[in-house]
């Protein structure tokens, strides 16, 4: 098994980064720990494909729907999730936001409601609002220190005939929660009462912590497969995300003619990157060792910031992540006002983060840290954070 050196610092600058060269604040000077990539080299199965395919010297229109392809998804698939999908149901997206995109066009009208689950990754409500539908909002709950799907709340949404879905993010970002088989299947019973389809965006599918198991939705519930759809991609798993390729798993037939319609006479969307093939083809064949020392990185990661926060920030809670590798931090003891503890975090700290506010009213108070990084840059950010919120 090869051994990757992850405390390893690799400067990005120069290489058009937007997480180190178009950070929030725009201050050369803060250390970036914000939009959802890792600052770890590629496997090196990746890397040594993508020299090979340079080598070819041609990088013409390349089609992604080929054996080797789908046998590297559907075989993943299988391997680390024991999930059987069959080749045909598997169909390209150049990422799963644009995917949400599309689903939402093929799925819905201009003003029709949408649920989502609040505070969550943003760009849901810019799909949503951008393509004329009304977001309905079923707000996770929050209590002491953990976050819980309210089951009540869903079925009075998803009852509105001006309803047509939801899109759930599972794992959770950014509130690290796993959904449990239970949780899963409560979801689809109150969606199974109305007709509802669900998108599942199961982006970091692979970022689970030591211990906690993902089911993906369609194989949580099988029987409700034709109302579910299934975004998953290599990108946040292998840190491929500007290759711009995703998987979006889609078993129902009259579904897939939508979706085909959507992407194809709509939008034109057919070809793939042949970078993204070669490095996804790389990636899932080839790279599961890498992904095991990354998880495991991360794990160590969440432990070093949980012991940080209990000694260094004792009125802030950090929630506990079950899966993906961003840690979801309440700092509302310290600072409930959304502008003052951005100021504070940007300009005094000087840590770039994703805002808890970004994820909507829910997210007042609190930061998102993205720790897919060497362990020392880490202990920076908390240390600069510590040093601004508790004076040390
Ligand atoms: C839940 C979720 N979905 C989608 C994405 C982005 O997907 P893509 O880059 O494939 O559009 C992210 C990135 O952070 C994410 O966290």
């Amino acid at each position: 098994m090869r051994q990757y050196d992850l405390d390893e610092i690799i400067d990005r600058k120069g290489t058009f980064c937007s997480k180190w060269e178009f950070m929030p604040g725009d201050d050369p000077s803060a250390l970036p720990l914000w939009v959802a990539d890792m600052d770890f080299a590629c496997a090196d199965p990746i890397i040594e494909a993508l020299h090979a395919r340079i080598d070819r010297k041609i990088f013409g229109y390349t089609v992604y729907n080929n054996p080797a392809y789908k046998e590297a998804v559907t075989g993943w698939f299988r391997r680390r999730h024991g999930w059987e999908v069959k080749a045909d149901d598997v169909f390209f997206s150049p990422g799963v936001v644009p995917a949400i995109c599309y689903l939402i066009q093929a799925l819905s009208q201009v003003g029709d409601g949408i649920v989502i689950q609040r505070p969550v990754y943003y760009p849901f409500t810019n799909s949503i609002v951008g393509n004329g539908r009304k977001v309905v909002n079923n707000p996770l709950r929050y209590e002491n220190g953990r976050y819980t799907m309210d089951y009540a709340d869903l079925d009075k949404k998803l009852a509105d005939p001006g309803v047509k879905g939801m899109i759930l993010c599972s794992p959770h970002n950014p509130v690290g929660r796993v959904w449990s088989l239970d949780e899963l299947k409560k979801v689809v019973e109150i969606a199974k009462k109305y007709d509802k389809w669900i998108i599942s965006d199961e982006i970091h599918f692979d970022l689970v912590r030591k211990g906690i198991e993902h089911t993906p939705l369609l194989k949580a519930c099988p029987e409700y497969r034709d109302r579910i759809v299934v975004c998953t991609a290599p990108s946040k798993t292998f840190n491929l995300a500007g290759m711009q390729l995703s998987n979006i798993v889609i078993e129902n037939p009259e579904y897939q003619k939508k979706w085909l319609h959507v992407i194809g006479d709509q939008n034109s969307v057919g070809f793939a990157n042949p970078f993204g093939i070669t490095a996804m083809i790389a990636a899932y064949n080839e790279s599961e060792d890498w992904l095991d020392q990354v998880n495991a990185y991360i794990d160590g990661n969440i432990a070093m910031c949980r012991e940080f926060v209990a000694e260094h920030l004792p009125r802030a809670t950090m929630v506990d992540c079950e899966g993906t590798y961003l840690v979801w931090l309440d700092l509302r003891a310290y600072c409930a006002d959304k502008e003052e503890l951005e100021e504070m975090m940007l300009r005094r700290a000087k840590v770039a983060l994703d805002e808890g506010y970004m994820f909507g009213e829910e997210g007042i108070g609190f930061e998102r840290i993205n720790v897919a990084c060497p362990r020392s840059i880490v202990r920076q950010c908390l240390e600069r954070m510590a040093q601004v919120l508790e004076g040390k």
